[in-house]
């Protein structure tokens, strides 16, 4: 008889940040379970440091961190570049944190994030009386000028947390109001942490309202699982036909579409030990033995909820009977490379049938071997979506560069691969 693997996978990103800057602006010492060590939370400790906050420059998933914060307003002016490497987040939420300070920074970042837009922060940032230069047109280096900031209305034209986020920051840290209103509600973790700390502020399906703070409590938080990272690995037991159980994921109903669309697509998931931690939904998520995937159409108001899991959707997508139409997904061509392309482009190096839409992708999938060679941009989630595929029996897939997945997942291909070998 065949034992189902149990595992888990490493803290939520999306949450390590948040956790990490809200202890920072904490008053007292905050105690943190689960932070993800990965390269990305790793450039959000190294701009806290540079701020003057003292956190570890590395840890393992199963320390304690223990924060002590320095206030609402109470960073120190850098001495260096704030290098926020491949971190998206980082940049454009700690743009908010320091737009709220007095004091003048410059945001650095690899290539990659240096071509990713930063104007739509500066927008609403300035708006509240921040100011910025660009070294180019757009992106990095960015040099932001804080200050006392005003209150501020915004309507956000994409659905951005990371927008959301850097708006809701400012206001904290500069004790003003802020209105945000997003044409479809985007991840709400930064809510969802504000409101377990005690901050005013009132969610309703497309806006958030906080009001002026004028102390945070420290933070006593646990990561739970990421669930963009569990997805990898629930397709890799999708495709290979076999059960798998991730304990202790994040289910955040902003973050599941993915789940949503895999049940569309013909699996059977089930998830177990419902519960809340830190005010966030988490779950121990069942996978059955797949028989077969079915294409499906995704777009619309899901989008925000799985833009993370679109190249693994796609990769799925691949594998399975009829086609598949992936749109409203624009905000793919701005990731950490325009995702649209390199999804499209590397399936059909390997053999798949694929074509781009301005917006989404077209996907006819089959049962056909995959093999070739991938170029991932130095993308993680092109890399660990083109690994699982690669991992399958049969197929022979060569990503380029298999560091980048440090980005979200380390130890990604370590545990693949035990799922390779499983009785
Ligand atoms: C994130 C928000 C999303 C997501 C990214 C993480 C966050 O980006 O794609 O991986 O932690 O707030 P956008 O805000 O650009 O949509």
């Amino acid at each position: 008889m065949s034992t189902v693997r149990v595992v888990s996978v490493p803290g939520d990103k999306s949450l390590s940040h948040r956790a990490l800057m809200f202890a920072a602006l904490g008053t007292g010492e905050s105690v943190l379970r689960g932070v993800l060590p990965s390269a990305d939370v790793r450039s959000t400790a190294g701009v806290l440091a540079a701020l003057g906050v003292e956190l570890p420059t590395s840890w393992s998933a199963s320390d304690t961190l223990r924060v002590t914060g320095r206030g609402r307003r109470g960073l120190m002016t850098p001495t260096r570049d704030l290098d926020c490497g491949n971190s998206g987040t980082t940049t454009r939420l700690m743009a908010g944190v320091v737009a709220g300070h007095a004091m003048r920074a410059t945001f650095t970042g690899d290539a990659s994030l240096s071509r990713r837009p930063m104007r739509r922060i500066a927008r609403p940032l300035t708006q509240m009386g921040a100011s910025f230069s660009f070294a180019s047109d757009d992106g990095l280096p960015m040099t932001v000028q804080g200050g006392v900031l005003g209150d501020i209305a915004w309507v956000s034209p994409t659905a951005s947390a990371q927008v959301k986020s850097a708006i809701l920051l400012a206001a904290l840290v500069s004790g003003r109001s802020a209105r945000v209103q997003e044409p479809i509600r985007s991840r709400d973790h930064t809510e969802r942490m504000l409101a377990a700390l005690g901050a005013p502020i009132i969610v309703t399906d497309d806006t958030v309202l906080l009001d002026p703070v004028d102390q945070l409590a420290p933070l006593d938080f646990e990561v739970p699982g990421d669930p963009s990272s569990a997805l990898f690995l629930i397709a890799s037991a999708v495709l290979q036909g076999q059960p798998l159980v991730i304990v202790n994921v994040g289910i955040n109903d902003t973050r599941s579409g993915a789940f949503d669309v895999l049940q569309r697509m013909g699996v059977t998931l089930s998830f177990a030990n419902e519960r809340m931690v830190g005010g966030e939904p988490v779950a121990d998520i069942h996978v059955a033995p797949c028989r077969g995937l079915l294409g499906v159409t995704i777009g619309g108001a899901e989008i925000p909820a799985l833009i993370d899991e679109i190249p693994i959707l796609a990769c799925l997508a691949a594998c399975a009977e009829g086609e598949t139409r992936i749109t409203d997904a624009t905000e793919l061509r701005v990731k950490e490379s325009d995702r649209i392309t390199a999804v499209v482009s590397n399936l059909r190096a390997i053999g798949a049938d694929a074509d781009e839409l301005p917006d989404g992708m077209v996907l006819r999938g089959g049962s056909r071997r995959l093999a070739g060679a991938i170029v991932t941009h130095a993308d993680h989630r092109i890399a660990m979506a083109f690994g699982v595929l690669g991992a399958l029996p049969g197929n022979d897939v060569q990503v380029d560069d298999d560091a980048c997945v440090d980005v979200s997942f380390p130890g990604f291909w370590e545990l693949l691969a035990t799922l390779q070998t499983a009785p």
